[in-house]
């Protein structure tokens, strides 16, 4: 855990990505998306904590369609910057058999977490499996899985905010940042 003068140095010496006015217009848009694609699905939304918690606690009341609600919590990072092995803290479980589940998640970046998501609860028998995610990191990677809805590209770069924590701090901000580059 960061210091609360850690955390704010931090933030001194980051900039802004995307500003909350333009995170909220990024989520209006993909709600609308998921709305003309999913309204007749009655999917199980699975949102990924934490780092999906501010994007699905905003993008739930903009969905205008019945829809059931669970979620799972998966950890690749720990307090690492780096990606690392997957830890399930709580997987996904049974209800999603026969059922079209649309995962919630911040950000992909290597895809190994929705990847690894998608191919558990489809072995449990989910008829689809589709993801929102807010912001895809154009990273030049191939990476194994496409997110179906997405929020914001950013770049390849350590972002938080929106959800995203940097060690643990700052997912409460409202906009997204990333470091100052040397
Ligand atoms: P992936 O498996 O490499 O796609 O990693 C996805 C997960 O790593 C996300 O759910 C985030 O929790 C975390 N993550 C990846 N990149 C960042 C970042 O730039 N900032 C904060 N969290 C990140
Ligand atoms: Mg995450």
């Amino acid at each position: 855990m960061l210091k609360q003068t850690e955390a704010r140095q931090i933030l001194h010496n980051s900039e802004v990505l995307f500003t909350a006015d333009q995170v909220q217009a990024a989520l209006r848009k993909l709600a609308s998306s998921i709305c003309a694609e999913l309204s007749d699905q009655h999917p199980l939304v699975l949102s990924v904590m934490g780092g999906a918690v501010v994007f699905t606690g905003q993008l739930l009341p903009l969905l205008d369609f019945p829809l059931d609600f669970d979620y799972v919590h998966v950890s690749r990072y720990g307090n690492n910057k780096q990606g690392g092995e997957m830890r399930w803290k709580v997987a996904p479980h049974e209800n999603v058999r026969g059922r079209v589940v649309l995962v919630v998640d911040d950000i992909l970046d290597e895809g190994e977490t929705l990847n690894a998501i998608r191919n558990r609860v489809m072995e449990l028998g989910a008829v689809k499996f589709c993801s929102a995610i807010f912001a895809d990191k154009k990273n030049g990677l191939n990476k194994p899985i496409r997110a179906d809805f997405v929020g914001l590209e950013v770049p390849d770069r350590f972002v938080f905010g929106y959800g995203m924590d940097v060690h643990g701090a700052w997912r409460n901000l409202p906009a997204i940042y990333a470091m100052k580059e040397e």
